[in-house]
């Protein structure tokens, strides 16, 4: 029967609007993995594109194209060679593609058509900080690779180049696979590439946290510094949409990369999330270093007001941080508070301050908001008062909130 929108749709409509409420408006977002997208983004992500197919199939590294088996795409070929070529510029690779739709996306379009199977990789094992998707049952049991571990130092999670290079020597990997989801240290990346590259093995740098970092030219510059591939997520300290990216200066792999990618990888790329991600990096042009800068600012202040209120925190003797990331001392918390991270993570969300409930806490998307260095005092206070002193904060919490109802950094 053809009618109005019946109770479901009706239901899902207002969970809709409670979300975007709560999310958009109520609470601080202090998720480390999340970030707001500008007006203009989020708009693209609800433009006609969002219904479309190009097929455009690259066979050469300068992009030049074979087939496009649909019409209608006179805009979309030119929205992603746009975006394509604001990725290259930002990361500092002539060659790049934005079709990967997510981080870990990235990751098989890196490594897949590079690493053959029964390659050797060294990742940091999720126990030190390395992403999941790198331990043994994951990504390198589907691409059939033997992953072994690239060790990183306790708490701290860095990377320290001498034992690293040493790793990379005596273990003669096909592929160094560096980037973490705890990451608060930039690498030392140069001698690793080094000691890698003596071995033949490549380096690819999987920047998904701090891609809005490297964008605004803090943390550091990994193609510059020796990687030979850079990708990641475009939506964690990088305000975009998510989605995925991926950057390199080696017109011999982007020669096997780009076509390995459609039909193996992924058909459309949808072209609403590029429109929204070119958008994305050309705000960050222009905006970029001052954005990652003050994202950097805010960490360590938010860093050194938490740990002056007694909430123990990795590195309080290097500055906490140098990226949008501050981690919690779990065995310390748990003696002086009682607490582990995933019930401290949820009394903060009950007072409208969201973090991960495994020990991260992540600056972007309140500095995007316009918080400032200055005022992380009023913020470790809140955070101390509701995860501490079990307080109530919530409607001082929404009102400080309200003084923040659009976007800087745009
Ligand atoms: C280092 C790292 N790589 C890859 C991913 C996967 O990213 P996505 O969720 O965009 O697929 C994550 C996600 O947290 C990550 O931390």
């Amino acid at each position: 029967m053809i009618g109005g929108p019946g109770d479901e749709e009706r239901r899902l409509g207002r969970l809709v609007r409670a979300h975007n409420r709560w999310r958009g408006r109520e609470v601080f977002n202090l998720l480390a993995s999340e970030n707001a997208l500008s007006p203009t983004a989020l708009r693209y992500l609800g433009s006609d594109l969002a219904g479309r197919y190009t097929l455009p199939i690259p066979t050469t590294a300068n992009g030049e194209r074979r087939t496009n088996d649909y019409g209608g795409t006179r805009y979309t070929d030119q929205i992603e060679s746009l975006a394509n070529a604001a990725a290259a510029r930002i990361f500092h690779g002539r060659f790049a593609t934005t079709r990967p739709l997510s981080g870990h996306i990235a990751a098989i379009s890196a490594l897949a058509p590079l690493l053959p199977r029964h390659s050797k990789i060294l990742a940091v094992p999720p126990a030190d900080g390395g992403y999941d998707g790198y331990a043994p049952g994951f990504l390198p049991a589907m691409l059939d690779y033997v992953v072994r571990p690239l060790p990183a130092v306790p708490q701290t999670h860095e990377l320290l180049a001498e034992p690293a290079v040493e790793e990379i020597r005596r273990e003669r990997p096909n592929a160094v696979v560096l980037g973490q989801s705890f990451f608060l240290f930039p690498y030392p990346l140069r001698p690793i590439a080094e000691a890698a590259h003596e071995q033949g093995a490549l380096v690819f740098y999987d920047a998904s946290h701090v891609l809005g970092l490297v964008a605004g030219g803090v943390f550091q510059d990994p193609i510059r510094e020796g990687a030979d591939v850079l990708y990641g997520s475009t939506h964690k300290s990088f305000p975009g949409p998510q989605g995925g990216l991926l950057v390199t200066d080696r017109e011999d792999l982007f020669s096997q990369l780009d076509p390995a990618l459609v039909w193996r990888v992924f058909d459309n790329a949808h072209w609403h999330r590029i429109a929204s991600l070119a958008q994305t990096l050309l705000e960050l042009e222009r905006v970029g270093p001052e954005y990652a800068r003050t994202v950097v600012e805010n960490s360590q202040a938010l860093g050194t007001a938490l740990s002056a209120r007694g909430l123990p925190l990795v590195g309080a003797e290097r500055g906490f941080t140098r990226s949008h990331q501050l981690h919690l001392l779990v065995p310390e918390l748990l003696a002086q508070w009682g607490v582990g991270p995933a019930t401290l993570g949820r009394r903060w969300e009950r007072q409208g301050m969201i973090t991960d409930l495994v020990g991260r806490i992540g600056t972007a998307e309140v500095t995007r908001l316009g918080l400032r260095p200055t005022d992380m005092d009023r913020l470790a206070d809140l955070m101390v008062r509701a995860g501490k002193d079990r307080a109530s904060v919530r409607s001082e919490v929404r009102s400080w909130r309200r003084e923040f109802p659009t976007q800087r950094f745009i």
